[in-house]
Formats: C-alpha cells, sequence, structure tokens
C-alpha cells in the first residue's frame, strides 16, 4: 500500500473537493503524481471547477465527478466538506468505499463559535465517520490543522507538520505519504480517538489568527528528525 510506485498510480478522490481545502489539496496531490477527482453534490459544479483547477495547473489534471461517482472511481477517498455535511456526505458514499482508506480532515466546528472548542456526539468527527462506514473501511484523520490559505500557494512549501490519527499502520503510512506529496511532513500520532485532540487544535488555531492578525497559524512537532 505504501510501496512509491503504487502510490503514481493511485487515483484520490475528494469529497468536497470544490471547496477551499480540498481544492488546494487537490491542485498540490495533482501536481505531484497523484490522479485525482474531486467531488460534489452536482456533477456540473465539479466539471467545472475541475477545468478551473486544470486552467491553472496548465494541463489536464483533475477529473470532477459526483460525489458517489468520485468515491467509486477512486483508491483512496478524502472528505472534505463541513461538520453540517460529514453525516449525509458519509452516508452517500459509504457503499463505494468498502475496503479502502478513507481521509477524515473534518473539524466539528459550531458556527459562529468557530473559536472555541466543540466536541460532538461521538468526540471526533473522525471517529463518527468510522462508526458510520463500519469496519470494511479504514478511516484516518488528517490535515485538520492545515489552512487552505497556505495550500493554495502552489509554489511554496505549507509551513506546517500535519497530524495523522488512525488504527491501521499501513494506512497511516498511505497518509504520510500523501501529507508529504502536499508539501508538508506528517507526524504518526497514534490511535484513531486521538483526533478527539487533533480536531479540537483548529479552533484554537482560529483564535490564534484572529489575535495575532495572521491568516494561516499552523503547528510544528520538534524534536522529530525528517
Ligand atoms: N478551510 C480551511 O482552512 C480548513 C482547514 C482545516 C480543515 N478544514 C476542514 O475541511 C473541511 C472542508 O472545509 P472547506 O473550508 O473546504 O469547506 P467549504 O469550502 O465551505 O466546503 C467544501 C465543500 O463542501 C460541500 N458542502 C458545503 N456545504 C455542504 C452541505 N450543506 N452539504 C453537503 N455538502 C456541502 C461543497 O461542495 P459542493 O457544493 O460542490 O457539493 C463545498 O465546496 C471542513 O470540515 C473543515 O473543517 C478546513
Amino acid at each position: 500500500m505504501s510501496d512509491e510506485n503504487t502510490q503514481i498510480l493511485l487515483t484520490v478522490g475528494i469529497l468536497g473537493g470544490t471547496g477551499k481545502e480540498g481544492a488546494g489539496l487537490a491542485m498540490r496531490w495533482a501536481l505531484n503524481g497523484y490522479r485525482v477527482i474531486i467531488g460534489s453534490r452536482s456533477e456540473e459544479k465539479a466539471t467545472t471547477r475541475a477545468t478551473e483547477m486544470n486552467e491553472e495547473l496548465g494541463g489536464d489534471y483533475i477529473t470532477g465527478m459526483g460525489n458517489e461517482d468520485c468515491a467509486k472511481e477512486s483508491n483512496l477517498v478524502v472528505l472534505s466538506v463541513p461538520y453540517g455535511a460529514h453525516k449525509p456526505t458519509l452516508e452517500s458514499v459509504k457503499e463505494h468505499c468498502a475496503g479502502k482508506v478513507l481521509v477524515d480532515l473534518t473539524v466539528p466546528l459550531q458556527p459562529p463559535e468557530i473559536m472555541s472548542v466543540n466536541l460532538p456526539e461521538g468526540n471526533a468527527a473522525a471517529l463518527e465517520a468510522q462508526d458510520i462506514l463500519g469496519d470494511e473501511v479504514t478511516v484516518v484523520a488528517a490535515f485538520q490543522n492545515v489552512s487552505s490559505v497556505k495550500l493554495k500557494k502552489l509554489d511554496q512549501p505549507v509551513d506546517c507538520d500535519v497530524l495523522v490519527c488512525g488504527d491501521n499502520a499501513d494506512a497511516k503510512q498511505e497518509v504520510i505519504q500523501l501529507v508529504k506529496a502536499a508539501g508538508m511532513r506528517g507526524i504518526d500520532a497514534g490511535a484513531l480517538k486521538n483526533a478527539v485532540a487533533v480536531e479540537a487544535l483548529t479552533p484554537v488555531l482560529l483564535y490564534i489568527n484572529k489575535a495575532y492578525k495572521v491568516k494561516g497559524a499552523g503547528i510544528r512537532i520538534t524534536g522529530v528528525e525528517d
């Protein structure tokens, strides 16, 4: 699963890839050898967005599809929708995710209170995702602390680390490679339940953004060699 040659052929599908966070990741992965499909509730919106992204990238890199087809046609699925759309989106693609890794980058924010921690009913969006999708899908949590503002500067590395949580070691390594392909360092941050802490860090970063008048506060792990 984490072999370099298979990564070149891996198709990554991003549900909600029409949005801010998903689009940045889509373009970075496309530039680094992954096949990328962006998903949307509207196939037309997805194809239009894919065309815009391809124009920006200067090549035919990204394909747009409805979310269900996006999940079906991908080897690995990324969920990039607001928390309010988390459950219905997962339910709509569940059958197409069986046997695959699903990367959940959802932060369970409760607007307008986005600068304080909101623990959802299942303690973490990623734990809820695993519960909704069942044992046939391997959920890995990552990217919750990465600002879309930084991701969209495609010519620059992103100045932060990415904590990767999951219960399957191979799946975590695969996601750590994806993190690298997006221009960051992935850190194995333990079990999926540790996503409770990682998701909860994002409102802290949003508070720091406001307090220090910056746009993309992020996190770095010190003491770990590359
Ligand atoms: N933005 C950031 O800097 C950032 C950083 C870290 C983590 N995150 C997390 O990443 C996820 C996506 O964030 P984002 O900023 O990219 O969000 P976004 O741009 O607001 O939305 C992403 C996509 O989700 C779909 N969507 C929006 N509302 C929906 C609804 N009610 N039902 C179903 N689908 C809906 C839309 O796709 P279609 O209309 O095409 O279906 C939209 O393009 C969130 O969970 C967020 O917490 C974001």
